[in-house]
């Protein structure tokens, strides 16, 4: 069995006097910058004033918030500990042009996603530690749970003990953000970015999506209302999801009624069947052989041409489409 570590398995004390800088200041660095602070860990950030030519937002809503706001070589300079969240595929550039020269000796790298450190965009020195301290929610939630008094669950990982202190600090940051109230895991950079990987491709994001709108297609193209069909495979999915989330599939399966329970067994399998999990088999490995970080790392460099054309064409997918009339719908009315 993993080790689940919480609030007992970590001292903040380790962070007094240490200056963590937050570089990116977007959807993980708000949420973590502000319970750092809340749970009173000197913080700094690190953001690009102007942003494709216009004035980047993420470097007003810090302002606004109340933090020191510096250029990333400044804000990396100034801190001990350097814990990046800015989207992974722009990491390694700008860890080359503005903090590889600011990681001196005794400082810490941190980040909240393995992928740069595995799949060697950055490549810190040997003198630094390097870590990573990652929330397993989206950012809206974390900050919830931190201001609720409690926490969601996070994973910790050493790359780099160059300190002797490297775990003592994640862990650290992990219960200054309240993640170790609700429990946190240890783990390897590789198992963490191959893990998050896998799952976001396969099960939460590629695989859910796919499902519902081939659910949405099939009843739709056989002439079954939108809006109906939209509540069918999309709106539903969230109720199940969170009783399965309560207490797992068995608590969903007494919930729902013994016939959809008996279509669960005898068709699911045939639709999510051998082909399926053998195809997963072979995503796994793609991401496990750098396969994917290499072509998504191609596409980053290129400007992402095809995820902006897949984002726009799914804009205009009927899924979407009838999403956003069915949700227009019923503010009206609520
Ligand atoms: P984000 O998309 O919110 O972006 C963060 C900030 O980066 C932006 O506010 C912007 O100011 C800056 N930025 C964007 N493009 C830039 C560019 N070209 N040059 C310089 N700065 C730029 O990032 P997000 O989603 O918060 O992800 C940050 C890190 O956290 C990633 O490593 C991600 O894997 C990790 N993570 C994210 C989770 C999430 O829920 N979004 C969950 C767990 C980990
Ligand atoms: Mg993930």
């Amino acid at each position: 069995m993993i080790n689940i570590l919480h609030d007992s398995d970590a001292d903040t004390a380790i962070l007094n006097g240490k200056t963590i800088a937050i570089i990116g200041y977007g959807n993980q660095g708000s949420a973590q910058a502000l319970c750092l602070r809340d749970s009173g860990v000197k913080v700094i950030i690190g953001e690009t004033e102007i942003l494709n030519g216009v004035k980047n937002p993420s470097w007003e809503r810090a302002k606004e918030a109340g933090f020191e706001v510096y250029d990333i070589a400044t804000a990396a300079a100034k801190a001990d500990i350097v814990h990046m969240l800015l989207p992974d595929e722009h990491h390694g550039r700008i860890y080359r042009e503005f903090i590889a020269q600011h990681m001196t000796k005794g400082k810490a790298l941190s980040c909240s996603h393995g992928f740069n450190i595995v799949f060697k965009q950055i490549i810190p020195p040997s003198a630094v530690d390097v870590i990573m301290v990652a929330p397993k929610s989206p950012a809206t939630e974390e900050r919830k749970a931190y201001l609720e008094g409690f926490g969601v669950p996070g994973l910790v990982a050493v790359r780099q003990n160059a300190s002797g202190k490297a775990r003592e600090i994640a862990l650290a940051m992990a219960k200054a953000m309240r993640f170790t109230r609700a429990g946190v895991l240890e783990c390897t950079f590789e198992e963490e970015t191959f893990e998050d990987l896998f799952g976001e491709q396969n099960v939460l994001c590629g695989g859910l999506v796919e499902l519902m709108k081939a659910g949405f297609e099939v009843l739709t193209e056989a002439g079954y209302p939108p809006e109906m069909v939209y509540f069918e495979v999309v709106h539903e999915m969230k109720l199940i999801v969170d009783l399965i989330y309560e207490g797992g599939i068995q608590k969903m399966n007494s919930i729902i009624s013994n016939t959809a329970e008996w279509g669960e067994y005898v068709v699911g399998p045939k639709i999510i069947d051998r082909g399926v999990k053998n195809r997963m088999k072979k995503a796994l490995k793609d991401i496990e052989s750098g396969k994917f970080a290499r072509e998504w790392m191609a596409e980053a460099a290129k400007g992402c041409p095809n995820l902006l054309a897949k984002r726009k064409a799914l804009g205009e997918h009927p899924i979407e489409v009838t999403g956003r009339r069915v949700r227009a719908l019923f503010e009206k009315k609520n």
